[in-house]
């Protein structure tokens, strides 16, 4: 699924990037800008506003280094194209003057987009900017996670930006709702009808989510050792891709209808139990530069967690996500009960059918489907398998999408108030409570209490690997 054009009337006329000199940029924004623009789907300057001396010549060779660092041989010309629309406003966040010179910068345009990559400490600064030069009328902000670090920061930091916003003005990224296999997870279940009658607790014994990476936090120790995995990618990453695997079939083609039927179905997940909650922390992790010696941030969260209401009540949904596991993989499975034992494979009985999608590596789903083993009488897999991407590197990649989206005016894939505070409100108690602290192998899958976890239903399974 390619990103389509804008309509003229929702349609950005210019990109503002706060903090276009940082990291996050050189990574990622101008290696999506410039897939925008090698694909046709950017057509509006470009104004980064940053703090540090550059003008904008300098920004057009950072961001020609930027590209060629991130994109394997480069189409020069699109990188032109790129570069033309490029211009720079220097200063500080805190001053009145910087937002006067973006107002020159931007005048006559009416549907400016901000896109804030600052800490989110600087949020309601730039935010605030923004107003008192009045610069938000017709605009849209997009900010980055973390919104907030618990329920009632993140209540906070909405009640001001609202001061000057109104929410239908945020963009809030959660960069997994712009991988195309997790916008696959509708159209699989949605599409298909064999699956809509077995999609529920009279069939599927559980749900099992793996978030697993196996580096650790060493280029980002402070920021990490503030946030750790259930705040990292179990609040926001995990939730999502839980929610659109539970989510109630949206109905009418409304652009919002994905985002309230994930929405009511978070708002059924029960508040995770502290006692269902194992947390651990990787040998030499309080090594790390940033990192307090005696820090007591998990490096892994597993968690189960109850979804009340007709659909899911009494199965469990497992989730666990780590850094320094055995691999880097991110799938989720719907395991199905298991068939009686009956007179066929020597009267064994099979293990249960699962349905898995591959978000990392290689995107694509699996069904696991039982047959004869050739020449014995055992079970063996008869997989269905597919690859969702047809060539590398031919989908768009999350933050191009979503960058794109932004531009375009297509809000769907970003995350509204409501589901932010109800993702926050399922993990608030492993916040409060969040218990004893499990110190694991590196290269392991964690503590030997997240086995525990799932015990009396499942075992975790290995992910499925290309
Ligand atoms: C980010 C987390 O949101 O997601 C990182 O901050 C994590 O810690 C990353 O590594 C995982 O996403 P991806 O797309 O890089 O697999």
């Amino acid at each position: 699924m390619a990103p389509t054009a804008a309509s003229p009337d929702s349609a950005a006329d210019v990109l503002v990037v706060f903090g276009i000199s940082g990291d996050l940029a050189r990574k990622m924004t101008f290696r999506a800008l410039y897939r925008l623009e090698a694909r046709g789907l950017l057509d509006c300057p470009v104004v980064g506003v940053a703090i540090d001396p550059w003008d904008d010549e300098s920004l057009r060779d950072h961001a020609r280094a930027a590209v060629r660092g991130s994109v394997e041989a480069p189409d020069e010309e699109a990188l032109e194209r790129l570069a033309a629309r490029l211009s720079y406003v220097q200063g500080d966040y805190a001053d009145a003057d910087t937002f006067e010179r973006l107002r020159e910068a931007v005048a006559g345009r009416r549907r400016p987009v901000f896109y804030l990559e600052v800490p989110p400490s600087l949020f309601a600064t730039v935010v605030r900017g923004l107003g008192s030069a009045g610069l938000t009328p017709g605009a849209r902000v997009v900010i980055e996670k973390p919104f907030g670090h618990d329920l009632a920061s993140a209540r906070a930091l909405d009640a001001e930006l609202r001061t000057v916003l109104a929410e239908e003005q945020i963009l809030r990224i959660d960069h997994y709702l712009g991988k195309e296999p997790v916008l696959d997870i509708s159209y699989l279940r949605f599409a298909n009808s064999i699956l809509e009658p077995v999609w529920n607790r009279e069939h599927v014994s559980h749900v099992q989510m793996t978030i697993a990476e196996d580096f650790g936090v060493e280029d980002r120790g402070r920021f990490y050792d503030s946030v750790g995995a259930l705040r990292d990618v179990v609040q926001n990453h995990a939730l999502q891709v839980l929610g659109l695997i539970a989510m109630e079939p949206p109905a009418g083609n409304r652009p919002d209808a994905v985002r309230e039927k994930k929405l009511e179905l978070l708002r059924a997940v029960r508040a995770a139990d502290p006692r269902r909650y194992v947390r651990g922390q990787y040998a030499g992790y309080r090594e790390i530069d940033g990192v307090a010696p005696d820090s007591r941030t998990e490096t892994f969260a597993a968690l189960e967690l109850e979804v009340d209401n007709w659909r899911w009540a009494g199965v469990p949904f497992f989730v666990r996500a780590g850094k320094r596991l055995p691999v880097k993989a991110s799938e989720v499975s719907v395991v199905f009960k298991r068939p009686p034992r009956l007179g066929v494979g020597s009267g064994r009985t099979p293990e249960p059918n699962r349905m898995t999608i591959r978000i990392e590596p290689r995107p694509g789903a699996r069904m696991r489907l039982w047959a004869k083993e050739g020449g014995g009488d055992a079970f063996a897999p008869a997989d269905l398998e597919v690859l969702f991407e047809k060539s590398p590197g031919s989908d768009p990649e999350p933050y191009e999408r979503l960058l794109g989206d932004a531009l375009a005016g297509r809000e769907e894939l970003f995350t509204r108030q409501e589901t932010v505070e109800e993702t926050w409100r399922i993990v608030q108690p492993l916040l409060d409570e969040p218990g004893e602290l499990h110190t694991y192998e590196p290269g392991s899958w964690g503590p030997p209490a997240a086995d525990a976890l799932t015990r009396g239903v499942t075992a975790w399974s290995e992910p499925w690997m290309p």
